[in-house]
C-alpha cells in the first residue's frame, strides 16, 4: 500500500467482518421522494464505494438501474452474490458492479441520474475526495444529484490517531470510525467549500446522536448537491 492509498485494508474487512446488511432509513426516505412518480429503470444510480451491497441490494430491489465501483474486490463479489441470489426474480435492469478506485470512474460522461455516497468518500485524504468530486459530477448528466453522507468534527475520534493532514485521521483509536483505516471529518464549512465548489448545494443535514454506553457521539451529515444545468 502506498502512503496515498490508505484503502488495503477494505478486503480483509470485508473477508473477515459482517458487515450492514441494509440501506440507512435516510437513504430510503432521499431516494423514495426523489424518485416516487420516475419510471425507475431508465434511473441509473451509481453507488461510489458500495462495500458489499447493502444498499445497491435495496435500490436494486426498487426497480433502479443500479452501478457500483469499491476498491475491494471481496466487497464486489460478496455484493454480486447477493444481487444474484435474494434479489434473482426482480425484474430490474441487470446490475453493473465494477472494482476500481472512484478517483477514475469506467463510465462515460453524463451517464448518471444520481450518484449515492454512503460512508466512503470520507475514508480518503481530501485530495483523494478532491478528485472523485469532479469524477463525479464528470458522469453525472446536468441537474443529476449527488446523495453523500459524511462524518461530522463532533464524531468521537475526531483527533484522535495519527494527523495525516487538517481534519484528516490514520488509526483513529475510538468512535465509529476506530480501526477503519483513514478518516476525514468534515465541518459544515468545509462541507460547502469542498462540495459547493463543484456542485450546487440542496441540502446539508445533520443528525446528533449519543451512545453513553459506548460513550460516544456520532455527527452525521446528509448531504444533497445537484450538478449545475448549463
Ligand atoms: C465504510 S465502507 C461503506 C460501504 C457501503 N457504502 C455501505 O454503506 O455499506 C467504505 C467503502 O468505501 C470503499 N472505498 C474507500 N475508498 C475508496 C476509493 N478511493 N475507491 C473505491 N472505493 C473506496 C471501501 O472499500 C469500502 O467498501
Amino acid at each position: 500500500m502506498s502512503r496515498a492509498d490508505y484503502t488495503g485494508h477494505w478486503d480483509d474487512k470485508f473477508r473477515t467482518r459482517a458487515w450492514g446488511r441494509y440501506p440507512p432509513e435516510d437513504l430510503v426516505r432521499f431516494m423514495g421522494r426523489r424518485f416516487r412518480d420516475a419510471d425507475r429503470k431508465l434511473v441509473r444510480v451509481l453507488e461510489a464505494g458500495c462495500g458489499p451491497g447493502a444498499n445497491l441490494w435495496f435500490m436494486h430491489r426498487e426497480g433502479f438501474a443500479v452501478h457500483g465501483i469499491d476498491i475491494s474486490s471481496t466487497a464486489i463479489e460478496i455484493a454480486s452474490q447477493r444481487l444474484a441470489t435474494e434479489n434473482a426474480g426482480f425484474t430490474s435492469p441487470q446490475p453493473d458492479l465494477r472494482v476500481g478506485n472512484f478517483c477514475s470512474l469506467p463510465w462515460h460522461d453524463a451517464h448518471f441520474d444520481v450518484v449515492i455516497d454512503i460512508f466512503a468518500l470520507y475514508a480518503n485524504t481530501l485530495p483523494v475526495i478532491r478528485r472523485a468530486l469532479v469524477e463525479i459530477e464528470r458522469v453525472l448528466k446536468p441537474g443529476g444529484l449527488l446523495y453523500t453522507k459524511l462524518w461530522g468534527t463532533n464524531t468521537t475520534g475526531f483527533g484522535l490517531g495519527t494527523p495525516l493532514e487538517p481534519g484528516t485521521f490514520d488509526a483513529v483509536t475510538s468512535g465509529p470510525c476506530a480501526d477503519m483505516g483513514v478518516t476525514h471529518f468534515f465541518s459544515r464549512e468545509e462541507i460547502l467549500s469542498e462540495f459547493g465548489g463543484v456542485f450546487q448545494p440542496i441540502a446539508i443535514d445533520y443528525v446528533l446522536r449519543s451512545d453513553d454506553v459506548a460513550n460516544q457521539r456520532i455527527e452525521e451529515f446528509q448531504c444533497q448537491f445537484a450538478k449545475a444545468v448549463i
